[in-house]
């Protein structure tokens, strides 16, 4: 009997692909009923509280405070208490310490911090666990590493901290804006009154147990919640030396307009509209990951998104193809599923707005594609959508969507790409794809923005600075340049 002949065994060759689910258990986490602010080191009872819910249902997680002008008096207070009493003139190394024990508690309770991320803020288990957890541990390291190095890092200019900083932060990567934020100001001898955003406050309510564990002196990080009243009520607190703000572009305008003239530091890490530009001669299939990876993680909501596409002409059409034909293998669903690849939109004012600029891009004449998906009924869900016939003057390539949809534009020459690229009002990040170096130097010379990626996208590394360009903002977070923003030097 030859090979052929032998009889097969008939194997079921499954019709249906999609994955079983495979839900994270939420049980490690244990939310309480009800939460005030935190503040000298104790919890400070609410007047009014609101409810966090969870985006991927809508299920209410539980009440938080909404403090007032009085509230964040208090925590400014304990601030400057902590700072007076003797934070300030600690010892890096000892500063370091509290830092290197935060960075080790957020490792070991990663998986706790994790869940509780994508519970209330709706992104892809995937990401909280392989993204924002490593990341802010990794920043609380990094600066432990430089608190009792301040000199060498800015020799002859005797670095001193500035004093109380408030701190006001968004909804996109609550725990890693927070470790952005707290990591450097505490290395640098600053006491910090941090303000969560109002959709997503409780991953910051579960660190204050970090802070108890590590055994951080009283007031040193102060956390009080609520809306955009709360944080006005911060930048205008007086006693407050600094302020550091990420979140729209609109209320980092306003509140640029109130600081001016009262001396008080500022930065601001604002909007984007980055462009991803794609060569012809780029590996087609890395720039399609990278492609999606720019503008479909974290569902978009992502300031540094790649949300203009840049595509040479002579390979729009097979990248175009390639790009939706990856877009039907993304799955979208349940944040908490370690298959989703795509959570849910953040809040229904985040969803009504990506709503309205994706109907104004069809209006305005661009084609539209969604690749097939059921999305949830309850919670608040977009699916990846891309765009094609866009010109530049649609409001889908001018404005911030902070949603998974992409706009693709095309170019011929490099001088076009970068011409094209730059017209923007803001300028935080921008991608090249290309196999030849030179063109990656002489369009990363070029484009106006504080980040350039080559040949990949959406990278962080705690040692590396980050920060904008005209309306995206301006000072830098990370790296040794983040530590600039929370010192005073005495020349
Ligand atoms: P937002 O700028 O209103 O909120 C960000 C933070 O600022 C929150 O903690 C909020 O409570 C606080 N805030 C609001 N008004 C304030 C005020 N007057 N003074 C002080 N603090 C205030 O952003 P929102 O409304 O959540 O999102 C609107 C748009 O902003 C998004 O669609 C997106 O385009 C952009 N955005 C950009 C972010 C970024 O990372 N660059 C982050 C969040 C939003
Ligand atoms: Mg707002």
């Amino acid at each position: 009997m030859t090979e052929i002949d032998k009889p097969q065994r008939e194997v079921d060759v499954p019709a249906d692909w999609t994955y079983a689910s495979a839900p994270e258990s939420r049980d490690i986490v244990h939310i309480r009923d009800r939460y005030g602010y935190y503040v000298g080191g104790e919890w400070l009872e609410p007047a009014e509280t609101y409810e966090t819910i969870a985006p991927r249902d809508e299920e209410p997680l539980a009440a938080v405070g909404q403090a007032t002008t009085e509230d964040v008096r208090r925590a400014v207070a304990a601030a400057r208490t902590a700072y007076a009493d003797g934070w300030s003139s600690l010892p890096g190394s000892e500063r370091a310490k509290y830092l290197f024990r935060i960075a080790r508690i957020l490792q070991e309770r990663a998986r706790e911090f994790a869940v509780l991320e994508s519970l209330n803020g709706g992104k892809p288990i995937k990401e909280s666990r392989d993204v924002d957890l490593p990341l802010a541990a990794a920043h609380f390291f990094y600066y432990a590493g430089w608190a009792d190095k301040l000199e060498y890092a800015f020799p002859n200019r005797r670095p001193r901290p500035v004093g109380v900083a408030g701190q006001i932060i968004p909804w996109n990567f609550p725990l890693l804006m927070l470790a952005w934020k707290v990591a450097p100001a505490l290395a640098c001898g600053n006491t910090v009154v941090l303000k969560p955003a109002e959709t997503t406050p409780l991953t910051a309510l579960l660190f204050c147990d970090v802070l108890r564990q590590a055994e951080l002196p009283d007031g040193v990080v102060n956390i009080v919640t609520g809306d955009g009243r709360t944080g006005a009520a911060l930048v205008e607190s007086e006693d407050v030396d600094k302020i550091a703000f990420t979140g729209s572009t609109e209320v980092g305008k306003e509140i640029q307009r109130r600081l001016a003239g009262t001396g008080k530091r500022l930065t601001l890490e604002l909007g984007g509209k980055a462009a991803n530009i794609v060569f012809d001669d780029a590996a087609l299939d890395q720039a399609v990951e990278g492609i999606v990876n720019g503008i479909y993680f974290n569902q978009g909501h992502v300031c540094c998104a790649g949300s203009r596409l840049f595509v040479q002409e002579s390979i729009y059409e097979p990248l175009v193809a390639k790009l939706e034909r990856r877009l039907t293998t993304l799955r979208v669903g349940d944040p908490l599923d370690k298959n989703s690849d795509v959570g849910a939109i953040n809040s229904a004012a985040q969803l009504e707005k990506i709503r309205e600029l994706v109907a104004s891009g069809v209006e305005e004449g661009a084609e539209i594609y969604q690749p097939p998906c059921v999305l949830p009924e309850k919670g608040y869900w977009f699916a990846p959508t891309v765009f094609t016939n866009v010109a530049q003057s649609y409001r889908i390539a001018q404005e911030e969507i902070f949603g998974p949809v992409l706009s693709v534009l095309t170019f011929r020459t490099p001088e076009e790409a970068l011409e094209k690229a730059n017209n923007t009002p803001y300028g935080l990040s921008a991608g090249v794809w290309t196999e030849k170096g030179s063109r990656i130097l002489w369009m990363t010379q070029r484009l106006r923005a504080g980040v350039v990626w080559a040949n990949t996208f959406n990278r962080f590394d705690p040692a590396s600075p980050f920060g904008g360009y005209k309306e995206s903002g301006f000072g830098r977070e990370g790296g040794r340049h983040g530590l600039e923003p929370y010192l005073e030097f005495e020349e």
